[in-house]
């Protein structure tokens, strides 16, 4: 089926309805990315509750909180799955370490782009690697960078369908799911951390702010983009 009819076949479709059309359609390729943040919890409850084998998969960075890592477990625990687990190479790893040090993402966008790709971008080329397509926690009203998102995108970088089944929902809609649902959350939520990456780049943000301000918060606002969801220009 070609990306114009499913874009029109799941216009109108609930986030469950999507999960359930896809994993029918393509058992095994296709795949979730989750960064155990709210979205992905709530995503990872829906699927499993369709196909308790459902494909799900973390980028571990090796930079992520503790909190990260005791949700993954209790998730994996309540589950009874297993993620499906890429590390960074280890060698381009070592050498960006050894040549500028633990923190260098603090020193320019150029650094903090290279730590991105080694740890976040390349990985996920190896994670989407004989993959139909992916399933991203996106939401439209997380940033300026996500305000035009479709449920349904052809991925340009990566050559597979990407779906982003919570593209319309509210923050309100996802922690109402998780409640109802009595899905595992980080416990950095509710230390006001509503949008959750690596440790070193991620703080909590203050009442009023954007839910992504505490993501690379010393940069511009409009570009804070990793890698893993930058479109790439025509
Ligand atoms: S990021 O690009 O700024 O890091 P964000 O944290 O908002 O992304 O998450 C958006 C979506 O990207 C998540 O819902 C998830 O699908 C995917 N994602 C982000 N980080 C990871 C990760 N470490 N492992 C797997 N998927 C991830
Ligand atoms: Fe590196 Fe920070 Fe990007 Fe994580 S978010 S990969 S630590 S620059």
């Amino acid at each position: 089926m070609n990306i114009e009819t499913l874009k029109v076949r799941y216009q109108e479709s609930e986030a469950l309805d999507i999960l359930k059309g896809f994993l029918h359609d393509y058992p095994q390729q296709i795949v979730l990315a989750s960064s155990l943040g709210a979205e992905d919890q709530v995503l990872t409850d829906m699927m499993l509750s369709i196909e308790p084998k459902a494909r799900i998969f973390v980028l571990d960075t090796g930079r992520l909180h503790q909190e990260t890592y005791d949700v993954m477990a209790l998730t994996r625990a309540t589950y009874e799955m297993s993620y499906e687990v890429y590390f960074p190479e280890a060698k381009q790893t070592e050498a960006l370490v050894t040549s500028k040090g633990p923190n260098s993402f603090y020193d320019s966008i150029e650094n903090r782009k290279e730590c991105c790709h080694i740890r976040k971008v390349e990985p996920l080329k190896r994670a989407l690697s004989n993959c139909k397509g992916w399933i991203t926690g996106l939401r439209k009203s997380q940033s300026a960078t996500r305000s035009v998102l479709e449920k349904i995108e052809w991925d340009e970088t990566h050559h597979i369908l990407k779906i982003n089944p919570l593209a319309d929902w509210s923050e309100a809609q996802v922690w109402a799911y998780l409640k109802t649902h009595d899905v595992p959350v980080n416990r950095l939520h509710k230390l006001g951390f509503p949008s959750i990456g690596c440790a070193p780049c991620t703080r909590a943000i203050k009442p009023g702010e954007n839910v992504r301000a505490g993501r690379w918060w010393w940069e511009n606002p409009d570009g804070k983009e990793c890698g893993l969801h930058v479109k790439e220009a025509h």
